[in-house]
């Protein structure tokens, strides 16, 4: 297949997934037309299970239901495995990472008596709870079903629409068989009774708990640990319920989430799986650490590192089995001997859990070593880092990485005007230029920066004309978008000399789009964060506006002064909350310059009272009609929380930029110092 060219492999693919879809729905291959729809076919859950388990035998493929529910036709479908195969580069996706939620939909009614209590295994997903689960099931006086997915939920109804097509579901009818001896169609029959009937959740564990007889039930499931307040229902619904606390390296985690695409799995349209793992990583530990603290760790939450159950699942055993008040078993350590609901519902069927268990046969010691062989593609954010050295990990790879923690800074000059420019990465690496927005500085792109670096690029940031370190205007000039458009042509004419990436954020937006339009030889991809749009100069205020100008310019305010630089920086947090401590000092400390009685910004201050710059700017229509004519790869990206923007600008905007890419982010206005990953991989 690999071998073939592109338009013959999708032919292939299409021709074998006829075939195996004819095979599965038991009709003749010419009658799976390629624009048919499989579900009018006859595809159901089973059938996609038994396609899904065909497609992992013969092309190594781990794809779920979902991502084949959102394509039942078997030409899509052959595209879209065309595409992964080949290293998914062409799906596209318009939001970026966000941890998947299941989150609660509704606060819990209140609850007349807790049940008794439960065991709760919680870790994030990919740290060996599936063998954990596993070992515990062996114990006589322990129920340790697959994944229940019940404590986000406040009724039965409420969780088949969150779980909706994806086979998560399917661990409660699994657990539901073993206890009551059920068949497959009987067990999911009673569980769509009580999914009709709206059943409570609470009379769900109770039912569990009551024909477990006596034993302890533990749910396993790791999509709880992605929300506090999931976790605090544990507390409300049960008696002192205990929780199993199981962690492991970051490195592994990520690298097992990518490798079984648990993305797709979790209906994520982020198109950076290792972003969304790292998240979901570190916010799963975080909320299941802070909430064990306010549990009271000791007597009912117990961390149990993976490392140590796979090196030592004896010893491990023996002090769990105590905190659980149970004796220990040796069935205990033998996770692959006996029956231990580790199938799925029907025999075609995934186990609802890791889909690599089975393919094991023993506890595997080298588990605990594998991080040390995981090169990620990029250096762990620095709270993953902090949570990694909590839990007592080492990060090679963060140490190692020779990572941009500073920016050079150069000068170059247009007809005397001494401008500063911020550089990070190797001078011959595809160039990305970057125009910070009003009152900001080149410095400002740092954290953008350190990623660009890492995937491979060098980007350049001026601080714009009277800001940063850049020089000011003689006393009687004025500030003016247009010059600041002058000095990138000197810039990329005399310096740069190559085509750019020329990414602009807010005012900085204005000045990349008037370039682009002027010299779109010279750039290779426009990018526009949080753009914005000249302000209309209303007729009946121009001589007021006039007039305020002048008396600046005639009389100029002067900077406040701070008494040292972390109450400096402290006032740049204050005005950008998304700033880093460090950065934010790294920062002040650049563009501050010692005064009688402390420090003092260094840019000018007539940039705060831009009165000027309103004047001489291009119209807003004239200034829409150029946007409208740009014909060079176009983003836009806005900030899903920014209230930066006018809605009827943001309107008039899309309007206009109607061959752009546009692309929503989650954050406010700061997106370069919010989501910079995210940015970053969009650049891309
Ligand atoms: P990989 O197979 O991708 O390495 P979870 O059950 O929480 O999803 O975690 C799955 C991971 O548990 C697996 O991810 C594997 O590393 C580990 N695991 C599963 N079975 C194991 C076994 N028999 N011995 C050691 N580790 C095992």
């Amino acid at each position: 297949w690999l071998s073939l060219p592109p338009s013959q492999q999708n032919t292939f693919l299409e021709n074998y997934l006829r075939s195996q879809l004819a095979k599965v729905l038991g009709l003749s291959a010419d009658t799976v037309s390629g624009n048919a729809n499989l579900l009018d076919l006859g595809m159901d859950s089973l059938r996609v299970m038994e396609l899904i388990n065909k497609l992992k035998e013969d092309w190594g493929l781990m794809l779920y239901p979902r991502e084949f529910y959102e394509r039942p036709h078997c030409q899509s479908l052959a595209l879209y495995l065309q595409d992964l195969l080949r290293g998914g580069k062409n799906i596209q996706t318009q939001t970026l990472a966000t941890a998947a939620t299941f989150a609660p939909l509704n606060p819990l009614p209140p609850i007349l008596q807790k049940l008794p209590p439960v065991v709760f295994l919680l870790s994030a997903p990919r740290s060996g709870s599936t063998l954990l689960r596993v070992m515990l099931a062996g114990h006589p006086q322990l129920v340790a079903p697959p994944e229940l997915h019940l404590l986000p939920f406040n009724t039965m109804g409420d969780r088949a629409k969150v779980l909706g097509v994806s086979h998560l579901g399917e661990g409660l009818p699994r657990a539901i068989m073993e206890l009551q001896g059920l068949d497959a169609s009987s067990s999911l029959a009673l569980v769509t009774q009580w999914e009709q009937e709206d059943r409570s959740i609470a009379e769900v564990y109770a039912t569990l708990q009551g024909w477990s007889k006596g034993r302890l039930l533990v749910d396993k499931s790791p999509t709880y640990g992605f929300d506090r307040q999931t976790l605090e229902r544990a507390e409300q619904l049960f008696d002192k319920p205990k929780y199993i606390y199981l962690v492991r390296h970051p490195y592994a985690v990520i690298e097992s989430f990518v490798r079984l695409r648990m993305d797709k799995l979790l209906g994520s349209a982020s198109s950076d799986p290792y972003a969304l793992a790292e998240l979901i990583w570190r916010q799963s530990n975080e909320n299941i650490m802070a909430f064990c603290e306010q549990v009271g760790r000791r007597e009912r939450c117990y961390r149990l590192d993976y490392e140590n159950l796979v090196q030592e699942p004896e010893i491990m055993m023996r002090s769990l089995a105590q905190f659980l008040e149970i004796p220990f078993v040796e069935a205990m350590v033998h996770p692959y001997s006996g029956e231990r609901m580790t199938d799925g519902v029907h025999p075609q069927s995934l186990g609802v859990g890791d889909p690599n268990f089975s393919q094991r046969q023993q506890i595997d010691a080298r588990g605990a070593i594998a991080w040390r062989g995981i090169d990620l593609p990029l250096s762990l954010g620095e709270k993953a880092q902090a949570m990694a050295r909590q839990l007592g990990y080492e990060l090679p790879q963060e140490i190692k990485v020779d990572k941009p923690d500073t920016w050079s800074e150069s000068f170059f000059e247009v007809k005397g005007l001494r401008l500063c420019l911020c550089e990070w990465g190797e001078v011959d690496a595809p160039l990305v230029v970057c125009l910070h927005g009003i009152l900001e500085q080149g410095a400002v792109w740092h954290p953008l920066a350190q990623d660009l670096v890492r995937r491979g690029y060098r980007l350049v940031a001026p601080d714009l004309r009277g800001h940063g370190k850049s020089d000011h205007l003689p006393a009687w000039g004025s500030y003016n978008l247009l010059d600041s458009v002058g000095d990138l042509a000197v810039l990329s004419e005399a310096w740069l000399g190559k085509p750019f990436v020329l990414l602009g954020h807010s005012y900085g937006s204005m000045v990349a789009a008037l370039f682009a339009s002027l010299y779109p030889e010279r750039v290779s991809k426009l990018v526009l964060v949080e753009p914005i749009l000249p302000t209309p100069l209303r007729e009946s205020e121009t001589l007021e506006r006039l007039k305020t100008h002048f008396e600046y310019l005639a009389h100029p305010p002067v900077h406040g002064v701070f008494p040292d630089i972390a109450t400096a920086a402290a006032s740049l947090r204050l005005s950008i909350p998304s700033l880093s401590g460090s950065l934010a000092l790294a920062l002040a400390e650049r563009i501050l310059e010692p005064v009688t009685g402390g420090l003092q910004w260094r840019w000018d201050v007539r940039l705060r009272y831009r009165t000027g710059s309103a004047f001489g700017v291009l119209e807003r229509s004239s200034y829409l009609a150029l946007l409208s004519q740009l014909s060079l790869p176009l983003t836009l990206i806005y900030g899903d929380k920014s209230e930066f923007n006018r809605p009827e600008d943001l309107a008039l905007m899309q309007q206009v930029m109607t061959q752009g890419k546009l692309v929503i982010l989650s954050g406010g206005h700061y997106l370069p110092l919010e989501v910079p990953r995210e940015l970053a991989q969009v650049l891309m």
